[in-house]
């Protein structure tokens, strides 16, 4: 497959593929691995999964990365999510064809380059606000193009999304009135509700968000609006939140690589994404490897060691520090894989994937509109 990139590939491209064809353990530490099986086991296990429930619609802030889209979309999704303009465009430039950007986008030149990808894909985009969705309006009138408008709806997070079945309904009348913009209905994001740990409680917490965002659209609905798209969904809770009735769209996206923060909560998805590093230092019970904030993203819970019992004590920099048993075996110089806390945040700190099949580097795959993007390095 051809790399797909909206600017210039980084100098680390030519290196990292010098490494195709090498064992894992001769990639330069800290790498980011991608465990291709792995991978295509957990996207063909979701397209099952989703099999007579709402579509999915696979979020890519969680890989950035335009050879899974391409393997999502072979697998049944029937778009993709992206949380920037800059992941739109690259998706687009990837060839996907239908894009939701499951967030608000403010900010002249990101709304130059919404309507840019809107003239190359069927974008559609969150609103939670009048006074940006007329912005919205003038800039595709402008440019000819039209852009699809989801209303966004706070279901409990707190985070975007107007407040009450009220406010989406007054919200969704004006937005229907602007040129150039279409609405498509709503979406909402049960953020608070996809780390719950106890199953019950996520269950009921997300029923109660579900029912907001229900309520939403039929508001919507009763004023004569169409609401053809629901949208929702994270990896803690596709299964309840994609049998929810009337949910048409699921936006998870990290159950592609799982990560410390997810394993236990959704085990039917395995783990497909590991930062290799190397022992640095190995004094009595601690040990010290070359990973840590700077290629392994924390959020939400500690990186793991992969096959070897540990307790993470910290992540600086630089390293991260485990407490390991007197027996542990490991010493300075071995390779050794992390499993991190989180994956998009984890992702967006590396250049590329390092793609293993058989315990050997088989592609290299980039990662795309890292960092704040549109000024980023890729
Ligand atoms: C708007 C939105 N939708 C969906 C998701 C779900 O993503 P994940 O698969 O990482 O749970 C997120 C995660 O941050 C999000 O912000």
């Amino acid at each position: 497959m051809t790399p797909v990139q909206t600017k210039a590939l980084p100098a680390i491209w030519g290196f990292a593929r010098s490494m195709i064809g090498r064992y894992r353990h001769e990639i330069t530490t800290p790498a980011l691995l991608l465990d291709l099986p792995v991978v295509r086991l957990n996207i063909e296990r979701m397209a099952e999964r989703m099999n007579g429930h709402a579509r999915l619609r696979p979020h890519a802030k969680s890989h950035k990365c335009a050879q899974l889209a391409r393997l999502q979309i072979a697998a049944g999704a029937i778009g993709l999510t992206a949380a920037t303009v800059w992941e739109a465009a690259a998706l687009a430039e990837a060839g996907v064809e239908d894009i939701l950007i499951a967030n608000e986008v403010v900010h002249d030149n990101k709304i130059f380059e919404l309507t840019r990808t809107a003239s190359r894909a069927r974008v559609t985009v969150a609103v939670d606000d009048l006074n940006n969705a007329r912005t919205l309006s003038d800039a595709a009138t402008k440019a000819n193009t039209r852009i699809g408008v989801l209303i966004d709806v706070d279901i409990g997070l707190r985070r975007c999304g107007v407040r009450s079945e009220g406010a989406a309904c007054e919200l969704a009348l004006r937005v229907g009135r602007l040129l150039h913009l279409e609405l498509r209905g709503v979406m909402g994001y049960e953020g608070h509700c996809a780390l719950e740990p106890d199953r019950p409680l996520r269950e009921r917490k997300t029923s109660e968000a579900m029912l907001k965002l229900a309520g939403a659209a039929s508001a919507i609905r009763s004023a004569g609006l169409p609401v053809e798209v629901i949208s929702a969904g994270g990896t803690g809770t596709y299964d309840l939140t994609g049998s929810y009735p009337g949910i048409t769209e699921i936006q998870a996206g990290s159950y592609v690589f799982m990560d410390a923060a997810r394993q236990d909560l959704v085990p039917e998805f395995a783990l497909g994404l590991t930062v290799l590093s190397t022992v640095v230092s190995r004094q009595d019970d601690t040990l010290v490897v070359d990973a840590g904030k700077k290629t392994i993203g924390v959020d939400f819970a500690l990186p793991r060691l992969v096959g070897v019992e540990a307790k993470t004590r910290y992540v600086s920099e630089e390293h991260t520090v485990f407490d390991v048993a007197p027996s542990c075996a490991l010493v300075v110089g071995q390779p050794v894989e992390i499993v991190p806390g989180y994956c998009p945040t984890t992702i967006n700190l590396h250049d590329v994937y390092h793609v293993i099949e058989d315990g050997k580097v088989v592609e290299i795959w980039p990662v795309f509109a890292r960092g704040p993007g549109g000024g980023g390095p890729t």
